[in-house]
């Protein structure tokens, strides 16, 4: 078989390509800018929302949408129909949204699906980098307990959900604890040999700086839902330990890896 990856010069999509190599499975990989493809793999130019030619003759597809609407989304994922589809999700696909509409979408064209629904990207947490070198990472809502994944972890569950059997499945991808943003951010200073302090941000300030990035709804949402984890805890989920055999890595271990 061979295995489309999208993302592939990313945080999961990397070590998905590894994963897979590494498994002697042929991959391909759809990437805007062939100079920062992997070595060792086929490489086709294109757009996620594009796929075209980059989805034929593969068998399964590690999806990514990495956009902030569903819009485009059945043009996107018409080229795999009946293919094995594993899509990197949310939890809050639940709920509808861009990831619950995607996942209606996959639903449309296959019947071999997984879905790998995450809490949080432990990654997120490099958005704080730039103030790391002050010692104060100044944001909104240190008390929000997050379970956030390792991309490794996540990574191994989509090549075992590429190269097994796990259709129609949708697995809870988490860290092994709920852990504050507070508590993550001390954990870095510890990989760092350097003392880094939360200090809160108010949350409209929160919202006007992430607004360029995310856009406005997008902002407005992340910061009210960082205000919900403070009384109610993202979960913790087992369904990593469950498809790899091991427990997910804590994250002071990729603070480590990140920062020491
Ligand atoms: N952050 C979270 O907590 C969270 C939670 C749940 C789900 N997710 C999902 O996780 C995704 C991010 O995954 P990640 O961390 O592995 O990726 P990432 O490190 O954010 O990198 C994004 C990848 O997508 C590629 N890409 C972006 N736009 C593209 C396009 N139009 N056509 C082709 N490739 C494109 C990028 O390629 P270039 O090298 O060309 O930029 C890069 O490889 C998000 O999109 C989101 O849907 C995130």
């Amino acid at each position: 078989m061979t295995v489309l990856v999208t993302g592939a010069t990313g945080h999961t999509g990397r070590h998905v390509v590894a994963g897979l190599k590494a498994a002697g499975v042929p991959v391909r990989v759809l990437v805007r800018d062939p100079a920062k493809a992997p070595e060792g793999v086929d490489v086709v130019q294109g757009d996620i929302a594009d796929p075209g030619e980059a989805a034929e003759g593969v068998d399964a597809v590690y999806l990514l949408w990495p956009f902030f609407t569903a819009d485009g989304i059945e043009k996107a994922v018409k080229p795999f129909k009946g293919k094995k589809i594993v899509y990197l999700s949310a939890m809050s696909a639940e709920d509808g949204g861009v990831w619950g509409d995607v996942e209606a979408a996959i639903e449309q064209v296959t019947d071999d699906w997984t879905f790998l629904r995450v809490t949080g990207l432990a990654t997120n947490a490099l958005a704080w980098v730039p103030r790391l070198g002050t010692g104060v990472v100044r944001a909104a809502h240190g008390q929000a307990k997050r379970s956030v994944v390792h991309e490794r972890d996540v990574a191994e569950v989509a090549v075992k959900a590429l190269t097994e059997d796990h259709v129609r499945q949708t697995y809870l991808v988490t860290g092994p604890e709920s852990l504050t943003q507070a508590e993550q951010v001390r954990l870095i200073g510890e990989a760092l040999g350097k003392p880094v302090r939360w200090e809160e941000q108010p949350p409209e300030e929160a919202k006007a700086e992430l607004i360029p990035h995310l856009g406005a709804e997008f902002a407005a949402g992340a910061v009210d839902y960082w205000a919900s984890l403070v009384e109610d805890p993202e979960p913790v989920s087992l369904d990593v330990a469950r498809v790899t055999g091991h427990p997910a890595r804590p994250f002071a271990e990729w603070a480590r890896e990140h920062f020491s």
